[in-house]
Parts: structure tokens; C-alpha cells; sequence
């Protein structure tokens, strides 16, 4: 008789970017992350504000060896990045572009992009796995193309990854914190795109 073997869970990495704590963005990061759970995914959130992350001082130092040379949290982060399966990345509209916490961890994987580009080595910890990612953010404004400086910025870090762009949540008009509560829709939406997230594919 053969024995089953465990099917691996989907490893699901939550980065929660805004340096406001149960803001917009937080907010639907947290139900998407539960739709992602309730397909039984293994979920991870970090709070990017909590982390000790500088920005990347471009030392070269990662050049020859891929490892960045900066000792703060990047270090267990890079790994993190390297083994999810699934990456929902949430950050606000700051200036058109990304929050300087979720910026200065996409800089920091200039490590990864060494890894990746100098070195050709596997960023994936399993590169035979079928990578996603999805960009979640809200702006204040209504400004037509809001969120595309940001989303350029995200596919960009996506790409160095080894991760397929999964598309996007945004909304545009949502300022103070739980503005997005208002919106009809917006929580049941991040749930269900969770659910597909978790559900697109099972890890090999
Ligand atoms: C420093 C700063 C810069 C901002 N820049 C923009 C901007 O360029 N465009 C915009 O639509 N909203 C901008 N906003 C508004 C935020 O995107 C908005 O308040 C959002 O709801 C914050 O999301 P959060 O609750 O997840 O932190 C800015 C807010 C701050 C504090």
C-alpha cells in the first residue's frame, strides 16, 4: 500500500506597507488574507512599520554574493519573499507612488535582483512553483492613472522576484482611515479575491 503524503500548504505572505495601523489598506489586506485562509493557505502578515528595515545605501555589497550586507530585518524578509508562494502587497498612495516603508523594502531587495540578474541563480527558493502577486492600495484622490506610477513600481519588484503580476485591488477617493468601510463592496471583494489567490493552484 502506499502511503499519502501530505499535500504542502500555500505559503501566502501578507506585507502590510502603510504606516497607518488598521487604516484602508490594512483593512483589506486583512480580508483578503482571510479569503486566501479560508482556502487553508499558511498565512504570514508583516507590518512593514514595525520592522526595522533602512533603505538601501547601494554599498554594492550584495554584487558578488547576493547577500545584502545591511543587518536588519531584510535578512529573514529575503527568505520570506523567496519561499511564498503567494505575495499580496498593501500599500497607500503616498506622493503617487508607494509608501517609503514598502519603497525602502522594494529597494532592499536589490540583493534578490543580483541574485537573479548577476549571479543567474533561482530567487525562488522552488522555481518550479507558479509564483503570484497582487497589489492592493487606496488613494485619496480621484486623479485619473492614480495608481499607476505605483503599480509600475510593483510589477517592476514582482518581475525581479520571479512573481507573475495577479492584478490589482485599488480604490481611488479614500482618505481618512476606515474610509473604506464605505465603500460597498470593497471587504467582500479583498475576501474573494483571497479565495482565488489561495485557490488558483495547489503548490508542487
Ligand atoms: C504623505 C502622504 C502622501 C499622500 N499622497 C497622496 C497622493 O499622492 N495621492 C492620493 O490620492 N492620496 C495621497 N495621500 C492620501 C492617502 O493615500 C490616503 O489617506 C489613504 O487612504 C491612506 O491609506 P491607509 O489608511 O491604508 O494608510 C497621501 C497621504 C499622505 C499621508
Amino acid at each position: 500500500m502506499s502511503e499519502s503524503r501530505p499535500v504542502p500548504k500555500l505559503k501566502v505572505l501578507g506585507i502590510a506597507g502603510s504606516p497607518r495601523r488598521d487604516g484602508n489598506t490594512d483593512l483589506l489586506l486583512r480580508q483578503l488574507m482571510a479569503g486566501a485562509a479560508s482556502q487553508g493557505a499558511e498565512m504570514k502578515t508583516v507590518i512593514l512599520s514595525e520592522l526595522n528595515i533602512l533603505p538601501c545605501r547601494h554599498c554594492d555589497g550584495c554584487l558578488k554574493t547576493g547577500k545584502c550586507m545591511v543587518d536588519d530585518d531584510m535578512q529573514w524578509l529575503h527568505t520570506d519573499l523567496r519561499e511564498a508562494d503567494r505575495v499580496v502587497l498593501a500599500s497607500p498612495i503616498f506622493f503617487m507612488g508607494v509608501t517609503a516603508q514598502t519603497k525602502a523594502m522594494i529597494d532592499r531587495c536589490q540583493a534578490l535582483w543580483v541574485i537573479k540578474y548577476v549571479l543567474k541563480l533561482p530567487v525562488a527558493i522552488n522555481p518550479a512553483k507558479d509564483r503570484k502577486g497582487i497589489f492592493v492600495s487606496v488613494g485619496g484622490t480621484r486623479l485619473r492613472n492614480l495608481f499607476q506610477p505605483a503599480i509600475a513600481t510593483v510589477k517592476s519588484w514582482f518581475t525581479t522576484l520571479d512573481i507573475n503580476y495577479d492584478g490589482e485591488l485599488v480604490f481611488s477617493g479614500i482618505d481618512e482611515r476606515e474610509a473604506i468601510l464605505r465603500y460597498p463592496t470593497a471587504l467582500k471583494d479583498a475576501f474573494a479575491i483571497g479565495q482565488k489567490l489561495a485557490a488558483s493552484s495547489t503548490p508542487k
